[in-house]
């Protein structure tokens, strides 16, 4: 209680708004996770390295981000313990998060979205809204990824990266970065659960050069780092990607 008490007048700013020109997105709708069993999408989750290049409706990019990284709840919550005398920081999305900081931010690489320029995007989770970061995608992506070059074919990309300044006030000590850690495995999983009932193929990378993918998102590096990428688009459910598969062919 001293503790919460000795920081409560310090909370950093929680809901991030990147600068640059403000991109609508269309009304998310539940159509597509309302009619997919739980059970389906958990089963039919799998890493997919073979992407088409076929277009995404942004419709659906609107759906996947605001159910995973959107503000999904009301304040209704937060009045109920208010009015307990327990004042709450933040807000809610569907996945679980570390003092509710929301320290994870998302980051939209538009690839292959239809009526979407390609380029990088900020999702402001509390307004359900895109800011535009870049026009094109000007950097070697496929090098950033450590040459997992058939991400390029999917979708879209989503760099999560961490608020490590958010998690720094309430968690002043290394664990910060296990919640960092944690929360970004939690909203992988969400993603990959709602992109699957979206009838989309998943991906998904720890793997890349993170100074090159600080600088794609324009992210200092130090106060936030990107810590995951996740990706989603049309193709066929497979676990070896095309290079891999001629690999093979070639070998046998
Ligand atoms: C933390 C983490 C890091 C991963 N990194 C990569 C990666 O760099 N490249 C890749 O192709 N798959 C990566 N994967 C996907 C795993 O290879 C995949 O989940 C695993 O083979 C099991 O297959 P499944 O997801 O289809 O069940 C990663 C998964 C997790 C959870």
């Amino acid at each position: 209680m001293t503790f919460c008490e000795s920081i409560a007048e310090s909370a950093p700013n929680l809901d991030i708004e990147r600068e640059g020109e403000l991109v609508k997105l269309p009304a998310w709708n539940s159509n597509a996770i309302d009619s997919y069993s739980l059970k389906k999408a958990l089963w039919e989750r799998i890493t997919s390295r073979n992407f088409n290049g076929n277009p995404v409706p942004l419709k659906i990019v609107s759906n996947i981000l605001f159910t995973t990284f959107g503000k999904v709840h009301g304040d209704s919550h937060k009045k109920k313990l208010a009015e307990r005398g327990i004042l709450t920081v933040g807000y809610r999305r569907s996945s679980p998060s570390a003092g509710c900081l929301q320290a994870t931010e998302a980051y939209l690489v538009a690839l292959n979205i239809s009526n979407l320029e390609q380029g990088i995007y900020h999702y402001r989770s509390h307004q359900h809204v895109l800011t535009k970061l870049d026009s094109g995608i000007n950097a070697d992506l496929s090098q950033i990824l450590c040459h997992q070059s058939f991400a390029i074919d999917a979708g879209f990309l989503i760099v999560m990266s961490s608020r490590f300044d958010k998690l720094w006030w309430k968690y002043p000590h290394s664990r910060a970065y296990r919640s960092a850690l944690m929360d970004v495995g939690h909203l992988s999983q969400t993603f990959n659960l709602v992109a699957t009932a979206h009838n989309l193929n998943t991906w998904l990378t720890g793997y890349f050069i993170d100074n090159s993918l600080n600088k794609l998102i324009k992210i200092d590096g130090f106060k936030e780092h990107s810590l995951f990428v996740l990706a989603a688009g049309h193709g066929s459910q497979d676990p070896l990607s095309p290079g891999v598969v001629k690999l093979l062919k070639a070998t046998t």
